[in-house]
């Protein structure tokens, strides 16, 4: 076996979401396995800040401006990406928000909000990818990053569950569509990693409480995702598609 099938050398990756957490953690990795790198969110501040990290470490990534929600964002920063690095060829699908409210006290406002972020904004990302990809003729693959909480049910997150789990099943359904294209699509389903979106609850005692009694007694970290992500981008992972790849120390294996 050639270890080089690990490395995202020669291609060109997009993240949203890139600005805190999972994405900005997901990105540098990226970088590290040699992709150029697009990070994408609306913070742009946080995004130079990646950039010279990255830049510093020997990498190359581009920060451009996106909202998920925003389809001519969405076409802008394609256009950004690729007068600077080329067609976007690997796209990690990320930017994400939480909700935590009881199912009886989603107003509409919240659901369609979470609904537009974490769904809509995967698919027409997803499709802006897919469509410039087809047009150039180049294969890629698309990583959405869905959630174990799109795998099973949880108190307090009805709007949250609902739209991981329309990610986890249009996953499914791209990779379908995709597949003749030389596409693949994929999910990352995370358990509990400490971000800005839930540290409020995973760091107070109830929080920490919850994590022991999970199976492996303690959040991931950011990193235990990066070679998952590199995995599934990656040539290694050439007969990876449609999969739903649960990243959770065995959360999503126990009912409890
Ligand atoms: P985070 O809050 O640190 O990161 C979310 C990122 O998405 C932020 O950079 C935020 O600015 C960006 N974002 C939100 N709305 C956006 C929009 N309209 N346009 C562009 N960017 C937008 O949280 P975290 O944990 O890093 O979340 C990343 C992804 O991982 C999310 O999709 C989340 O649902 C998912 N996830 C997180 C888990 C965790 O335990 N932290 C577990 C399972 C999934």
């Amino acid at each position: 076996m050639n270890l080089s099938q690990f490395s995202l050398q020669g291609k060109v990756a997009l993240v949203t979401g890139a600005s805190s957490g999972i994405g900005y953690g997901v990105a540098a990795g990226m970088a590290a396995a040699g992709a150029k790198v697009v990070v994408a969110a609306r913070r742009i501040d946080r995004l130079e800040e990646l950039v010279s990290v990255i830049e510093r470490d020997g990498g190359q990534a581009l920060a451009v401006s996106l909202d998920v929600t925003d389809k001519e964002s969405i076409a802008a920063a394609f256009d950004t990406a690729q007068a600077e690095f080329g067609v976007v060829d690997t796209l990690v699908n990320n930017a994400g928000i939480a909700d935590e409210s009881r199912f009886p006290n989603v107003d509409d406002d919240t659901l369609e909000r979470v609904m537009d972020t974490n769904f809509t904004g995967v698919w027409n990302v997803a499709q802006a990818a897919a469509h410039r990809m087809i047009a150039a003729d180049i294969a890629g693959s698309i990583t959405n990053i869905a959630s174990i909480l799109g795998l099973r049910g949880h108190k307090s997150s009805a709007a949250y569950c609902a739209s991981k789990g329309a990610v986890v099943q249009a996953t499914r359904a791209m990779a379908l569509d995709l597949v003749r294209h030389g596409i693949r699509v994929n999910a990352l389903a995370p358990g509990w990693f400490v971000t800005e979106m839930n540290e409020h609850f995973l760091t107070s005692d109830k929080g920490k409480a919850y994590l022991k009694a999970t199976p492996a007694r303690r959040a991931g970290k950011v990193d235990e995702l990066v070679g998952p992500i590199i995995l599934l981008a990656s040539s290694a992972g050439s007969f990876i598609n449609g999969a739903i790849l649960p990243v959770d120390g065995a959360h999503s294996a126990t009912l409890v």
